[in-house]
């Protein structure tokens, strides 16, 4: 790694402390390489329906994932302003909190492409949903997650044309910003700059169930070793299983 491809990751006032396990090790003890599937599209794009999907598929061939839904982690770890705001008060909510702003995005997706690293690191099929709109806040993850921790990052751009999410528009939330209610709505005032070079490319009128998006996914883990061709479906194969 190149402290310029990564940014200067140095201060002196905290120095990093070397763990006794390995990614190597951990790989070992799970039988799987962790990894990044990074879900990017519009709001509506259907990046959450085949991620889950995906991860249930996963479950059944009893390969450890986890997803980071961008919606819920703007819950919890990127919450936004007003859910911070009845626990925390006004000055650190808006200190903290994160909005849709272009540099606000850029945090949230730099916060979340740390916790993706983290998770790879540990052997996870670490899977994402996040708009993130902004090509240089994915390929400085891409960076980080192949030349930081030499793990495979995955890029898999939901390529549903803006007139299909807006039709679905399952939250309502393109009519309020066509209204002028919500301030940089991607798609509508804001842009969605896309992937040049992703991994795959999903596209709305392709085979068109999320499942066969799923599979597909599915299919690109398997070629590049990160899923075992010979995976069996496990107990969680009945979906009737909680
Ligand atoms: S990102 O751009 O920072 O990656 P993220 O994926 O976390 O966005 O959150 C997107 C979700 O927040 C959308 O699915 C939508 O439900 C909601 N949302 C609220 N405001 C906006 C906005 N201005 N632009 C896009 N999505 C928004």
């Amino acid at each position: 790694m190149t402290s310029e491809s990564l940014g200067n990751r140095i201060d002196p006032k905290v120095v990093w402390h070397e763990g006794s396990v390995s990614i190597e090790n951990r790989s070992r003890l799970l039988g799987q390489s962790g990894c990044v599937v990074w879900f990017t599209g519009l709001s509506g794009s259907g990046k959450s329906t085949v991620a889950n999907i995906l991860d249930r598929m996963l479950l059944e061939l009893g390969r450890p994932s986890f997803l980071l839904d961008g919606d819920n982690i703007r819950h919890g770890l990127c919450a936004t302003p007003s859910i911070l705001l009845p626990t925390y008060g006004a000055a650190f909510s808006e200190r903290f909190g994160l909005g849709f702003s272009p540099e606000d995005r850029e945090e949230n997706i730099r916060r979340v492409g740390e916790v993706t690293c983290l998770m790879a690191s540990a052997g996870l099929i670490c899977l994402t949903a996040f708009v993130s709109p902004y090509r240089k806040d994915r390929d400085r993850v891409r960076r980080i997650v192949e030349q930081k921790n030499n793990l495979r990052f995955f890029e898999v751009f939901v390529d549903t044309p803006l007139d299909v999410c807006e039709s679905r528009d399952p939250k309502g939330l393109y009519r309020q910003a066509r209204e002028g209610k919500i301030p940089y709505f991607t798609g509508i005032t804001d842009p969605y700059e896309a992937p040049c070079n992703p991994e795959l490319v999903l596209l709305a009128d392709d085979a068109l169930r999320p499942e066969n998006h799923a599979q597909r996914v599915l299919e690109l883990l398997k070629s590049s070793n990160i899923v075992s061709e010979g995976s069996q479906e496990t107990s969680f194969g009945s979906r009737s299983q909680p």
